[in-house]
């Protein structure tokens, strides 16, 4: 009796890639992040895993986020959750300038490093170099035992399970979740967020597992707009506050896997100097899920249709302030599911790992493994 087996094909359940699994896997690694840390009513956010008193929390006085990569995209995305809902300044650093700028680190400093694996060379060095100046340093991270975990003061553990992929999908959107609820946290502590808006937050996060499951449903159509956009060479991807810092991690990910150069900008500053590149056929990815900034996005989209771009939009129900024209406005229109305004990344980042993997495919490369990069960089 012999069973005929690939061992690679029974991991990857059936996908093609790991990163396809991987994508695949959000909802659930979602529903774990999330765990028992938002169960029941009032005070709706348990972080039992933190030594940090809200004594302390509330004696900090500012927050520096470390780290590299993918990771770094979700500090961007944390750094303005934790600004608007706790109400501390925040500041966000690729680790590799952090640790030689001579950052202003004290002990009312709280550091929060970020790392999937846990073993990065230069957010461990960060790390100690904080530690030494007196920072309390909390660890988001995805690697139980790695030394980033051991190292820091406390430990936020994302819950995606082993990401095998080089490009990080699930590993970034948890530390996005972990970054909310994270920032709820501290909120609760210092009292900066009224029960009337906390509350619905706490409600939104819940929703997204489920509504992760919905945004993967548009696979189809993003397969079909990869592929016409696989031919082109550069592509630009456009948002502001959260869709910008969403677009960046977009952006790198189709470098990292297709190899298409791209950008990603913050749509207001276009202008000054970008909207020169945009020519007759040039693919635009434009976010516009913000309804205090939609009207703002939409007159970048108007300009760089004017010059001759094809422009996909990426929308939600509610950040459209009831304009339901986005679609006549634009090429084509994607719409995520309904959520928070601030939690908008969670879900805008599944249509950009999707399209980043089918124009990968399309061109034929060999997805999980890109030419040049490494999975862990315990190098400087
Ligand atoms: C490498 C990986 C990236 C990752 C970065 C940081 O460059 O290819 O996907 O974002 O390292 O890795 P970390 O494990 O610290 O999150």
């Amino acid at each position: 009796f012999r069973v005929n087996w690939d061992l690679a094909v029974a991991e990857k359940d059936g996908f093609d890639h790991f990163m396809l699994k991987e994508i695949h896997e959000q909802p659930r690694a979602y529903r774990d992040t999330i765990g028992n840390r938002l169960l029941g009513a009032y005070p709706w956010v348990h972080l039992p895993e933190l030594t940090l008193t809200p004594e302390r929390i509330r004696l900090f006085r500012r927050v520096h986020i470390v780290a590299c990569g993918t990771a770094y995209h979700a500090g961007l995305v944390g750094k303005q959750a934790l600004e608007r809902w706790a109400r501390i300044p925040a500041e966000a650093d690729v680790a590799s300038e952090y640790r030689y700028r001579s950052p202003l680190v004290a002990e009312d400093t709280l550091v929060i490093v970020v790392s999937q694996s846990g073993e990065t060379a230069d957010t461990l060095a960060a790390l100690r170099e904080a530690k030494r100046q007196g920072a309390h340093v909390i660890a988001i991270t995805n690697v139980v035992g790695s030394s980033v975990a051991r190292e820091a003061d406390d430990v936020l553990f994302t819950m995606a399970g082993p990401e095998i992929s080089v490009a990080s999908t699930k590993a970034y959107s948890t530390q996005l979740l972990a970054f909310y609820i994270l920032a709820l946290h501290m909120a609760r502590a210092r009292r900066s967020l009224p029960d009337e808006e906390f509350a619905p937050i706490v409600e939104a996060l819940r929703k997204l597992p489920e509504q992760a499951e919905q945004a993967l449903k548009q696979a189809e159509e993003i397969r079909s707009y990869a592929e016409e956009i696989s031919h082109h060479r550069h592509l630009f991807f456009l948002g502001r506050g959260m869709d910008y810092a969403v677009a960046q991690e977009g952006s790198l990910k189709l470098k990292e896997i297709s190899y298409i150069h791209s950008e990603a900008y913050a749509a207001g500053e276009l202008k000054h100097g970008t909207l020169a590149l945009i020519e007759e056929g040039t693919p635009v990815v434009a976010l516009a899920t913000q309804p205090e900034l939609y009207e703002k996005t939409v007159s970048n989209i108007r300009e760089v249709m004017a010059r001759g771009a094809t422009v996909l939009g990426i929308a939600s129900p509610s950040g459209s302030r009831g304009d339901a024209n986005l679609a006549s406005r634009v090429d084509r229109v994607l719409t995520i599911p309904d959520t928070h305004p601030m939690l908008t990344p969670a879900l805008s980042v599944i249509p950009l790992q999707l399209l980043a993997y089918y124009a990968s495919t399309a061109l034929g490369y060999d997805v999980d493994k890109p030419r040049n990069l490494a999975k862990s960089v315990t190098v400087e």
